[in-house]
């Protein structure tokens, strides 16, 4: 086994979106070494029933943990961590950050009017994990939770532009545009790819929030605790997985998180649950 420093930093999310969240911990710890799986072949997890996506994210995070020898595992994935997130924190012999804190804490400190949005997945938004968190950081906060189902399938398919998305995200938006918020969360870590489009939408006076560089620094600073940061001369691997067609996730995944996904391999779900 690698002594603390050396080993790796899991993460994991359903497909391509977790790659938002990969691209900030890349660019904020280039020394750490880094493992991701992208469950693409068993995605979208937004409208499945909250007990199979914790069945989903228990066997990712212990393959992490077994198969790589991981020291801190990322939920990069929202609908995964409003579901899984305690379990995994109990069960795992490892740390867990989610990008729900994170996301909600960069949020309160971006909005003036206290009026705020969340978009997120069917399963996000129903487990109510956002309201809960809102309601922790801030009780004066006025929050709009919408689900955003579709948006996801956009990206998976490499669709981040065109009028298709354009006309959905015209639609789901309506509630949180016509709540007046000035702060929008991306509660989805796929969404960061459909910025552009999202923020065409709401407009130049809302201000469009990802949990990704906050979650990348919640992970600097629990590694700095733990006292396992790797070493500054070291230059970080990164290894990519999937559960689908690895030739697409190596291909739509270089254009969406850059040459560091240079190639891809197979992860199987076998075996790999405690
Ligand atoms: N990136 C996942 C999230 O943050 C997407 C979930 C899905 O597969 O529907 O929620």
């Amino acid at each position: 086994m690698a002594s603390g420093v050396d080993r790796p930093i899991g993460m994991f999310d359903s497909g391509f979106g977790g790659l938002t969240v990969a691209r900030a911990v890349i660019d904020l710890l280039p020394a750490e070494d880094l493992v991701y799986i992208g469950d693409t072949g068993r995605y979208p997890y937004g409208p499945k029933p909250a007990a199979e996506v914790c069945g989903y994210a228990r066997q990712l995070a212990w393959s992490l943990v077994r198969d790589f020898d991981v020291k801190a595992i990322v939920i990069a994935c929202n609908t995964a961590a409003s579901v899984a997130f305690e379990q995994l924190s109990a069960e795992l012999p490892v740390p867990v950050v989610s990008v729900i804190e994170p996301g909600v804490r960069a949020l309160s400190l971006t909005t003036r009017n206290k009026k705020v949005g969340v978009i997120g997945t069917v399963g996000t938004i129903a487990s109510g994990a956002y309201q809960r968190a809102m309601l922790l950081a801030d009780p004066a906060l006025q929050l709009t939770a919408t689900a955003c189902p579709g948006f996801v399938e956009f990206v998976e398919r490499g669709a981040t532009s065109g009028d298709d998305v354009g006309v959905l995200a015209e639609a789901l938006l309506a509630p949180v545009r016509d709540a007046g918020v000035d702060a929008l969360l991306l509660g989805c870590t796929h969404y960061p790819y459909l910025s552009r489009v999202i923020a065409d939408v709401m407009g130049p006076d809302v201000v469009l929030v990802s949990s990704a560089d906050e979650t990348a620094f919640a992970l600097a600073a629990l590694l700095t605790t733990m006292s396992s940061r790797q070493k500054p001369g070291h230059v970080g691997v990164h290894k990519f997985l999937s559960s689908g067609d690895v030739q697409w996730f190596a291909d739509l995944g270089r254009r969406l998180l850059g040459p560091e996904l240079a190639n891809a391999q197979q992860w199987s779900s076998g075996g790999t649950t405690k």
